[in-house]
C-alpha cells in the first residue's frame, strides 16, 4: 500500500512514523512534510502546499497511491475530501459539510444544542455593537468564528479586553469574510483532549490526553498550538470515558448522521471537566490533535493502517478493541524563542541523534535539512516524545532527552503533567 500524508507538523511526523512499522504499507509520501518526515524510513517528501488539490490529485495518480491521510484542519475546511473523492480513493478526513465542526465555533455550538451536548453557555454575533452590549461580567471568552490556528479565543478578565477582543475579530484580524463572535460562558477545570476515529456508523475513542496550550509554565501566557501532551491522563478514569462516549461522542455522531453527514476521520473532543467532575465541550476538532497525537500513537500496538481503513471503508464496528501498550507518554515540545508571537527561523539544530541514542523518539515539526544541517523552520520545532512505566519515569526521559538538544534560542516548558502530577 502506498499512502500520502498532507501536512508538516509534529502530527504527521507521528502518523507517517507509525504506518512505517507496518509490513503491508510500502510507501509513504508526505505533502509538504518535514526534516522529520525527509529521513523516516519508507517516507519521501513532495513540496506541494495542503491546499494545490489539483498537485496532490496528480501525485496520487501517478503513483498510484491508495490511502490519504489527511493532517491538518485547513485543507478538511476547504474540501479536500469532496475533491479527492472524485478520484474514488479512501481518504481518512472528514468532507466540507463535516470539518464545519471545527471551521464554524457558531455552527458547532448550535449543533451540540440540537443534540443535547453539554457545552457552555454561549451567544453568537454578527455585529460588534451587540456582542459589547451583551457582556455584563467577567471573565468571559470572546472567540472568533471561522479557523484561526489556535489564536483566536481570548479569556477576558476585563471588559476592555472582552472589547478589543471584539475588536479585532470584526476589523477581520482572524478572517475577513467571516466576522462573528462567539461569546462564552467562562468555565473552570482540567482540559482534556479525547480524539476518537469514526467510520461514521461507529465512534470509538483513542487513549484520553491531556495538552499544554499556554505558552509559559504554570499555564501562563497566551495560547499556542500545544506546548506538550501526555496519555493517558487519569483524570479520565474508565467511568468518565464511558460518560463521554454517551454524552458527548454519540450523540455527535448521531447528529451528524441525522444532518446526512458522512464523517470518516478524527472527531476530536476539547473538553473541560469540572472540579465536580462533569464533562462540557469546548470545542471540537475535525482532525488529530498536535502534539496529542505524539504520545497517543507512541501507546498505540494496533497497526494504524487498520484503524485508518476500517473508517475508510465503513467497518470499524468489525474490529477488535483497539490495542495499547502499557504506561504512559509524555511529549515535551521544543519551540522557537519568540512563539507564537514572531520567531526566527533557519537555527542549526544539534543533538538530535544524541537524544534518540536515549530511547526516545523525537517527532519534528518546524525542522528542514539545508546544506546537511537540520535547521528551524517554525514555531514548534520538535516533540521530544518518551515512554514510561509511569509518568514520571517518562517524564524524566523525555526531559533527559531535551537536555540532548540545542538550537538558538530553543524554548520548552519544564511542567508537562504539572496539573495532575505534582512537579
Ligand atoms: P478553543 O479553541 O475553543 O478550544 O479555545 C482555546 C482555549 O481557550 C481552550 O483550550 C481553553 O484553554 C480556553 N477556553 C476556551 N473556551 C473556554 C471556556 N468556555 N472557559 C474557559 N476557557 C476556555
Ligand atoms: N493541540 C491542540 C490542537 O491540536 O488543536
Amino acid at each position: 500500500m502506498k499512502i500520502l500524508i498532507v501536512g508538516n507538523g509534529g502530527r504527521e511526523h507521528a502518523i507517517a512514523w507509525k504506518l512505517s512499522h507496518s509490513s503491508q504499507v510500502q510507501q509513504i509520501f508526505c505533502t509538504p512534510g518535514n526534516g522529520g518526515t525527509a529521513t523516516q524510513a519508507k517516507c519521501q517528501n513532495i513540496v506541494i502546499p495542503v491546499t494545490d488539490f489539483p498537485a496532490l490529485r496528480q501525485l496520487i495518480a501517478d503513483e498510484n497511491i491508495s490511502l490519504v491521510v489527511v493532517g491538518p484542519e485547513v485543507p478538511l475546511a476547504l474540501g479536500i475530501t469532496d475533491y479527492l473523492q472524485k478520484s474514488h480513493l479512501k481518504i481518512f478526513g472528514p468532507t466540507k459539510a463535516g470539518a464545519i465542526l471545527e471551521a464554524s465555533k457558531s455552527w458547532a455550538k448550535q449543533f451540540m444544542a440540537e443534540a443535547n451536548i453539554p457545552t457552555a453557555k454561549s451567544a453568537t454575533f454578527t455585529r460588534a455593537e451587540a456582542a459589547k452590549e451583551y457582556i455584563t461580567e467577567i471573565p468571559i471568552v470572546i472567540k472568533a468564528d471561522g479557523l484561526a490556528a489556535g489564536k483566536g479565543v481570548t479569556v477576558a478578565t476585563t471588559i476592555e479586553m472582552a472589547h478589543n477582543a471584539i475588536d479585532r475579530i470584526f476589523q477581520g484580524e482572524f478572517d475577513k469574510k467571516n466576522q462573528s463572535v462567539v461569546i462564552e460562558e467562562f468555565l473552570t477545570g482540567q482540559e482534556i483532549s479525547v480524539l476518537a476515529l469514526t467510520d461514521g456508523l461507529t465512534i470509538r475513542p483513542l487513549l484520553p490526553a491531556q495538552d499544554h496550550k499556554a505558552v509559559g509554565e504554570g499555564d501562563t501566557g497566551p495560547n499556542t498550538g500545544g506546548m506538550g501532551a501526555y496519555a493517558p491522563t487519569p483524570i479520565v478514569t474508565p467511568e468518565l470515558m464511558t460518560h463521554i462516549q454517551q454524552q458527548v461522542l454519540e450523540p455527535t455522531l448521531t447528529n451528524l448522521q441525522k444532518r446526512g453527514i458522512d464523517y470518516r476521520g478524527v472527531i476530536y473532543a476539547g473538553l473541560i471537566i469540572s472540579p465536580t467532575g462533569e464533562a462540557k465541550v469546548l470545542e471540537f476538532n475535525c482532525r488529530f490533535g498536535d502534539p496529542e497525537t505524539q504520545p497517543i500513537l507512541s501507546l498505540l500496538e494496533t497497526p494504524l493502517e487498520e484503524l485508518l481503513l476500517a473508517c475508510c471503508e465503513q467497518r470499524l464496528g468489525q474490529l477488535p478493541p483497539i490495542n495499547w501498550k502499557s504506561g504512559v507518554a509524555v511529549c515535551v515540545v521544543l519551540a522557537s524563542g519568540g512563539y507564537p508571537g514572531t520567531y526566527q527561523k533557519g537555527k542549526i539544530i544539534c543533538g538530535v541523534e544524541k537524544a534518540e541514542a536515549t530511547g526516545v523518539k523525537i517527532f519534528h515539526a518546524g525542522t528542514k535539512f539545508q546544506a546537511q544541517n537540520l535547521i528551524t523552520e517554525g514555531g514548534r520545532v520538535l516533540g521530544v516524545t518518551a515512554v514510561g512505566a509511569n509518568f514520571t519515569e517518562a517524564k524524566a526521559k523525555a526531559y533527559a532527552a531535551v537536555d540532548c538538544i540545542q538550537f538558538e534560542r530553543m524554548y520548552y516548558r519544564r511542567d508537562i503533567g504539572r496539573q495532575v502530577f505534582s512537579n
